[in-house]
């Protein structure tokens, strides 16, 4: 079996198994120098299969896009690939039990750059701590480039003119910049 097989196949959260329509395994275009990781799918997400399909992502595409890098060429994952019921946090527990597949996932992306969005895809790295705290500074860990920035929905809930959108708009221009 693949490893994306593998992933579709889990059952490790009883719940998430329950109810999800799809696992949500991530993109991962060949040769990709960024990726991106998010929290966990959406209800969009979970319908089609894939990540970063709603107003998140669209404006995730958009950023990129405008820093030089089309969203085609870019790896997409979360940190958990089943959307938790009613768009509810993932719970610790899940979190652990999905952390193999996305530590299989990056370490065969082997990336050049890890964009983390959000708080919980930058404790996934970095441990627990807070956004301002880690955002916008390249990390190094496990020899891994990663630099935390703010999830799309903040920036959504900030408004177009508010300090979430700019730092995030901000932070992808340079993580493009760094895989130049
Ligand atoms: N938010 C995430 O963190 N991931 C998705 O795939 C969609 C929205």
């Amino acid at each position: 079996m693949t490893l994306e097989d593998q992933i579709r196949a889990c059952t490790r959260c009883p719940e998430l198994a329950a109810t999800r329509t799809t696992v949500v395994v991530g993109d991962t275009p060949p040769g990709a120098r960024l990726l991106v990781v998010g929290e966990a799918p959406g209800a969009l997400e979970d319908a089609s299969g894939r990540p970063f399909v709603g107003r998140s992502g669209q404006l995730l595409d958009r950023l990129l896009t405008e820093a030089g890098l089309p969203r085609e060429q870019v790896a997409v994952l979360n940190t958990v690939k089943c959307r938790p019921p009613g768009n509810r946090l993932p719970t610790r527990v899940e979190t652990t039990n999905c952390r193999p597949w996305t530590a299989a996932q990056l370490e065969r992306l082997s990336p050049s750059l890890v964009v983390t969005l959000g708080l919980s895809a930058a404790s996934w790295f970095l441990g627990r701590s807070t956004l301002s705290a880690l955002r916008g500074r390249v990390h190094e860990v496990d020899g891994r480039r990663v630099l935390p920035t703010y999830h799309p929905a903040a920036a959504l809930r900030g408004g177009p003119a508010g300090a979430p959108m700019r730092l995030l708009r901000e932070d992808l221009a340079t993580a493009v910049r760094l895989v130049a």
